[in-house]
């Protein structure tokens, strides 16, 4: 039931404070010790030399995050690869590989045929899933719940951020993440809903810039490159805008010819090490006459930028950044008077491949 919201992704948007508390609320005791995962699961982790990551869409996005987690935290050499594409061309695995689905519904098809795949070459695997009880999670060794309540809406929103969270929590309980996660994940639910709070300034920044668009673009680096990724396809799959997102990097390799006079370039920067690239990738598409629109985190910030970010640490802020996106992409769709929860050609659960 969607109560008094006029479509369901603006509710899941707004859940996604609560989803970050209960996801806390499940995986940490009071005293701040991790709970809720199991040490077959851990071990059989520890045991592996690699991890992969398989997913489509939005999940699979979530799983370049996770990646990082996985990675600085774990210190677990980590791979993410799209499932339609790893269920046909199998990379070359090391020796000891462990697998990871991400998957909102646990049903989608080509993450179901990569888990067969490496099921029957006796590789061990863990879900991550919302729907606990689908067939990602019956099928593979282990399973843990994503927790993001159920989500109705086509364009995924809450289960993203609760991906990103549950695999931040995965990452720590296999490793040191060197701050206090608990205490984090508790600033983090509290300042998405802060940002959700600023639904006016969102409406406003996607009328202005995107309403009589036919494209756009999302840039970032590092964390946020992969962020970017994640707001193009929310942008792009209800609103029909075509968006890229990308490495800012990439933009001198060719992207940059795509900018025109009042091309709506959105920017993410909440990386401190490659912020400075950043501004000047910025200047660079506004020289050349793109509508440049900034959301940068607190310690980032420079006047004129779209929306400031409250601060969190920097692993964490993809969890932030990404809220303003789904905001845009949201109003931007309403604004085209499309219907927001179900764009066309699409099915919330993709069951084939
Ligand atoms: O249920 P899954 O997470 O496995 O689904 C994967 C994608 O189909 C899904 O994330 C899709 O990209 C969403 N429509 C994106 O909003």
């Amino acid at each position: 039931d969607k109560g008094a919201y006029p479509y369901y992704m603006l509710k899941e948007i707004d859940e996604q404070a609560v989803v970050a508390r209960n996801i806390a609320g499940h995986y940490f005791d009071e005293d701040g010790n991790l709970q809720g995962i199991p040490c077959a699961v851990t071990d059989a982790i520890e045991a592996a030399d690699r991890l992969y990551i398989v997913a489509a869409g939005t999940s699979y996005h979530a799983g370049l995050i996770g990646k990082r987690y996985f990675e600085q935290w774990a210190k677990i050499p980590t791979e993410v690869h799209i499932a339609s594409e790893f269920a046909y061309d199998q990379p070359m695995l090391s020796e000891k590989p462990f697998f990871i689905f991400l998957s909102q519904s646990g049903e989608t098809a080509d993450s179901r045929e990569v888990l067969d795949n490496v099921k029957k070459q006796g590789y061990p695997a863990l879900t991550l899933a919302n729907v606990m009880n689908s067939t990602l999670t019956r099928e593979a060794d282990f399973a843990l719940p994503v927790l993001a309540g159920p989500e109705i809406a086509v364009a995924s929103t809450k289960a993203y951020t609760a991906q990103v969270l549950v695999q931040a929590i995965l990452a720590a309980s296999l490793g040191n993440p060197g701050f206090d996660l608990k205490a984090e994940l508790a600033k983090v639910a509290v300042e998405i809903q802060a940002i959700t709070d600023e639904k006016e300034s969102f409406k406003k920044i996607a009328e202005d810039a995107l309403k009589d668009q036919h494209s756009a673009f999302y840039i970032g680096r590092g964390l946020d490159a992969a962020v970017a990724l994640e707001a193009a396809l929310k942008l792009k799959e209800i609103s029909y805008i075509q968006t890229e997102g990308f490495a800012a990097g990439e933009l001198k390799h060719g992207t940059i010819s795509l900018i025109e006079e009042g091309t709506p370039v959105f920017a993410l920067l909440t990386q401190s090490k490659t912020a400075g690239l950043l501004r000047g990738e910025v200047a660079q598409v506004a020289a050349r006459g793109a509508n440049t629109i900034v959301f940068a985190s607190e310690e980032l910030a420079k006047e004129g930028d779209a929306f400031v970010l409250p601060q969190v640490n920097e692993l964490l802020m993809p969890l932030l950044a990404v809220i303003p996106a789904q905001l845009v992409a949201y109003y931007a769709t309403l604004a085209r008077g499309l219907d927001v929860d179900r764009p066309r050609n699409l099915a919330k659960s993709v069951t084939v491949q």
